[in-house]
């Protein structure tokens, strides 16, 4: 471990190593079948973003007031590195102007500066999905569904779905008013910050996890008191697609998440296994204004994200056994010539890979003691030896390395062989 703290990544971040990746490279996998079934194509966005991109998720919200990460390149331009997933993928609509409706889904970087802690950090992970073009309560269902399936795929069970309506942001401004009044009746004893709060934006208030603040939070009118009737029938109907489908889901008129452009039906997936301040593995909803505010048509949109960090705290906390057990190669070649024939090496193991094999095996000429040793440390399943009698008769020794057998076997048939041992694998 390097002491000196320059070569130590920074606070907040994280190297992902194997076998751990493995992990990672798992959920990724089965994230993209399911949003492939569901008719998703990803979506690739740059790290940075013109800082008005990111402005449009809310100047009055903790993400773009206190944590973006800016900067000023070389040509002057203000820059942010991408706090979160949709406000880039709307600037790509709105950008290249696909024909809606649009369904893509991305697994990438987040960078908030965050108090580092489990479960929060200032490099995280989404997996997430969004749609412009539709504004039928049917694909708030199915993008819903979408991320059920996968958490219910992996073996979560402790997981609760929250879900609330933002309304329409043309009949919010009465709610908007009574939830000022009502939060300004406690702002003697609250502070600048809270007060200021209030009067640019009271919905951001109702997010903070200031706790001072909780119990004025707490007393607030709620949103879901105050939809339109054309707002209340999607919400309906929403709710109504959810028991049809069997999806559980509790109602919190209090939900009213991260950010200024959320309308409608908004969602959060919480892990009752993991702290409450760092439950949830997952959150989205409806922001109909986004593409618009972005200088492009009108177009409503929905999404979600889910951080693959806290789904993975999350499924250790459940002990849930979701993914493969790491990289472990299937076969390890082992040099029983004492580096003197490396061309026969490399034949066979190029041989093993080329038809599928994971496959490893040992370098420069190692007694044949460590190289057993190496083989079973890195879990192979068969060591495959090549030493001088097996030359001869171009055939290899291959040892179970579970069982401890061994039998001998032709060259020319290794491949079969092995394919044949793990037959369920390769049909
Ligand atoms: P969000 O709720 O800010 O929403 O983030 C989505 C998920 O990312 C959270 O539920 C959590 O699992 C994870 N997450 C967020 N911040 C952190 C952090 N600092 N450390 C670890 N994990 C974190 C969004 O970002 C929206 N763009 C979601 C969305 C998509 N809404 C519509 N479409």
């Amino acid at each position: 471990m390097s002491s000196d703290p320059a070569f130590r990544a920074p606070i907040g971040v994280h190297d992902v190593l194997p076998p751990e990746s493995g992990r990672w490279a798992d959920v990724v996998t089965r994230f993209a079948r399911r949003a492939g079934i569901f008719g998703f194509g990803l979506i690739q966005t740059p790290l940075f973003e013109h800082i008005e991109v990111f402005r449009r998720v809310g100047e009055h919200t903790d993400v773009v007031s206190k944590e973006m990460y800016e900067f000023r390149d070389k040509g002057d331009r203000h820059l942010a590195l991408r706090p979160e997933g949709t406000a880039s993928v709307v600037r790509a609509y709105v950008q290249h102007r696909p024909l809606p409706p649009w369904k893509v889904w991305y697994f990438a970087p987040n960078f908030r500066y965050e108090r580092p802690q489990k479960g929060r950090y200032r490099q995280h992970w989404q997996l997430g999905v969004e749609v412009l073009g539709l504004d039928d309560p049917a694909i708030d269902i199915e993008v819903i569904a979408l991320a059920a399936g996968f958490y219910r795929d992996l073996g979560l069970r402790d997981l609760r779905l929250i879900i609330n309506s933002m309304g329409d942001p043309e009949g919010r401004g009465a709610y908007v008013e009574a939830l000022r009044s009502h939060l300004l009746t406690s702002s003697n004893e609250l502070g600048p910050e809270f007060v200021e709060r209030v009067e640019a934006n009271p919905l951001r208030v109702l997010d903070s996890r200031n706790p001072e603040w909780q119990s004025a939070i707490e007393s607030a009118p709620l949103i879901s008191n105050h939809l339109s009737p054309d707002a209340s029938a999607h919400f309906e109907a929403v709710k109504a697609g959810l028991n049809a489908l069997g999806i559980e889901f509790e109602v919190d008129g209090r939900l009213v998440r991260g950010f200024d452009y959320y309308t409608r039906t908004t969602f959060e997936f919480q892990s009752t296994a993991l702290d409450a301040a760092q439950n949830a593995v997952g959150g989205g909803g409806r922001y109909d204004g986004l593409a618009e505010a972005m200088g492009g048509p009108p177009t409503p949109g929905i999404g979600f994200g889910i951080g693959v960090e806290r789904l993975l705290l999350a499924l250790d906390a459940e002990e849930v056994i979701s993914t493969s057990k790491g990289n472990a190669p299937s076969v390890f070649v082992i040099d029983g010539l004492s580096g003197t024939d490396e061309l026969l090496l490399l034949t066979v193991t190029s041989g093993l890979r080329e038809a599928g094999i994971s496959t490893e095996r040992a370098y420069g000429g190692r007694s044949l003691k460590a190289q057993w040793k190496a083989a079973d440390r890195c879990g192979a399943r068969y060591g495959v030896m090549i030493g001088k009698a097996e030359l001869e008769r171009d055939s290899v020794v291959v040892k179970d390395l579970e069982t401890g057998e061994q039998i001998e076997v032709r060259r020319d048939q290794l491949v079969a062989w092995i394919r044949e041992s793990f037959e369920e694998n390769y049909q």
